[in-house]
């Protein structure tokens, strides 16, 4: 059962695969669009009630054509038809404070894409967080001016339009939209979604889904998890579902067997310790962003480059990790950051570090029946990070190189120098003889310059449609040009 709108709609007939946008369609809520079923324009954005950072609930925003139905069992769903507020008989629905603007400020033609933009935008609208920029502009009978005071990604009312990162229009064009987004205010007293977020969400709910012969599961304890996993080792393992749902809808893969553990409360813990923070696996990169609040640089850098906020927010390091991918952007981070992670099995944990973790393409060192349970990051950090994804557009894209540093340089010497790669060979890699070259010797422009071609030659880059391996080897080398530059323009500014 899941309740849609403030109503409960079962889920059964619905074939164990279907995605909640197809479900919803299929009662007859259309506004849900289905745009490119790959999680990749937004067209199907509907809100969904999470366990919240800074109230009990957050309404989260995510891509419908990626989640199965069955992962929300017991949950809570708005879609773009529940936003406004039913009128008496007779007369209109009075639209939400996010339509109203789109409506006013033309931030709507065809309208295919409008009511994903709304739903992702009543997220932001909703967040507790948000807050008036500081530079604000003034406000206006009709809003708020949005060409005073702003950066060009926060509006004067707080909104990040990172939030709309994963919606596309193709007709209206993203200024009027930009216009609408900024010049939302503050949800009232009243505003039932507002007062929503004071109560906790609904609690994860065990679920046995069989449909004929496929089957959606869910337990409640790791534990039992991995007891359902030694039964069923043919089991694909989802969190987000932000990578099996795109294999289910353009390769039209199905499984026996869909285990989520997306809610385990032992896959969702986020704890500082004197010598490390350890991160739960099955935390979205929104939880995870938003908690460790710019905590571990490296990752408040590389998590607005990883992929749209609709994706965020229901992508998780465990995923990252678990399908191995070597363009996923999560590893090189990691492996600068000497991350290890822990795997659980019915025998009890180990910890692997994440350098030793894979062993091929697509391949790791995880064994079957096993579960992610969490990534740990050693303490101290080194000082020095950056992150930089060289990719055809510069957010939402899959990278063609993704490079990470972690350096520790003290009295303008390089002691310690970790360097993650990805898309350079067929697993994430450390760049090991850049780090040796690195280590040592002084940080300066001499140095950087002997090693950038060693940088240069690390993996085995290939050829194919996203990039050279003259490209992405050359991006290597002018990735360490790059970050000196930076750290010397940060000590002369
Ligand atoms: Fe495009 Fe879902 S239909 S993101
Ligand atoms: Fe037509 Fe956005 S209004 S695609």
């Amino acid at each position: 059962m899941i309740t849609v709108n403030g109503k409960e709609a079962p889920i059964s007939p619905a074939p164990a695969h279907t995605t909640v946008l197809d479900f919803l369609r299929e009662r007859g809520l259309t506004g849900t669009k289905e745009g490119c079923a790959e999680g990749e324009c937004g067209a199907c954005s509907v809100l969904v009630a999470r366990p919240g950072v800074d109230k009990p609930t957050d309404w989260v925003a995510v891509n419908a054509c990626l989640v199965p139905v069955a992962a929300l069992d017991g949950q809570e769903v708005v879609t773009s038809e529940g936003l406004a507020t039913p009128g008496a008989p007779g007369t209109p629905a009075a639209l939400h404070p996010v339509q109203r603007e789109m409506a006013a400020r033309g931030g709507s033609q065809c309208g295919y894409c409008t009511p994903g933009f709304v739903c992702s935008m009543a997220a932001e609208y909703y967040r507790p967080d948000r807050c008036p920029h500081p530079t604000s502009g003034t406000e206006t009978e009709t809003g708020i001016e949005t060409d005073s005071g702003t950066d060009s990604e926060h509006g004067p009312n707080g909104f990040d339009l990172h939030a709309l990162s994963g919606n596309l229009c193709r007709c209206t064009g993203y200024r009027p939209i930009r216009d609408a987004a900024f010049a939302v205010g503050a949800p009232t007293e009243d505003d039932p979604l507002a007062q929503r977020r004071e109560q906790a969400p609904p609690a994860p709910v065990a679920t046995a889904y069989v449909q004929g012969d496929s089957a959606f599961l869910r337990r409640s304890s790791l534990a039992e998890t991995l007891r359902l996993l030694r039964e069923r080792p043919d089991a694909v393992v989802v969190a987000g579902s932000t990578d099996w749902g795109v294999e289910v809808n353009i390769r039209s893969r199905r499984a026996g067997c869909v285990v989520a553990v997306d809610r385990l409360p032992e896959l969702r813990e986020l704890r500082v310790e004197p010598d490390a923070i350890e991160i739960g696996a099955a935390l979205t990169l929104t939880e995870i962003e938003r908690r460790l609040d710019g905590r571990v640089p490296l990752l408040a850098e590389l998590f607005p480059q990883f992929a749209s906020r609709l994706i965020r927010n229901g992508a998780t390091l465990g995923g990252n990790l678990g399908t191995g991918s070597p363009i996923g952007d999560s590893p090189p981070a990691l492996l600068a950051l000497d991350a290890s992670v822990v795997l659980a099995g019915a025998d009890g944990e180990r910890e692997v570090p994440l350098s030793d973790y894979f062993t091929g393409y697509r391949q790791s060192v995880r064994r079957s029946g096993e579960l992610i349970r969490a990534v740990r990051v050693p303490l101290p950090l080194a000082p020095v990070v950056a992150f930089h994804k060289i990719a055809k557009r510069r957010f939402d894209d899959i990278s063609s190189v993704a490079v990470a540093f972690a350096l520790d340089v003290e009295d303008g010497i390089v002691r310690t120098a970790r360097i993650g790669l990805g898309g350079v060979a067929a697993t994430p890699i450390r760049a090991l003889a850049t780090e040796a070259a690195l280590e040592g010797r002084p940080w300066t422009a001499e140095t950087v310059g002997a090693v950038a071609p060693v940088l240069r030659d690390e993996g085995t880059p290939m050829d194919d449609h996203r990039a050279s391996a003259a490209y992405r080897s050359a991006m290597l080398g002018q990735s360490l040009l790059k970050l000196y530059a930076r750290t010397t323009e940060a000590v002369s500014s």
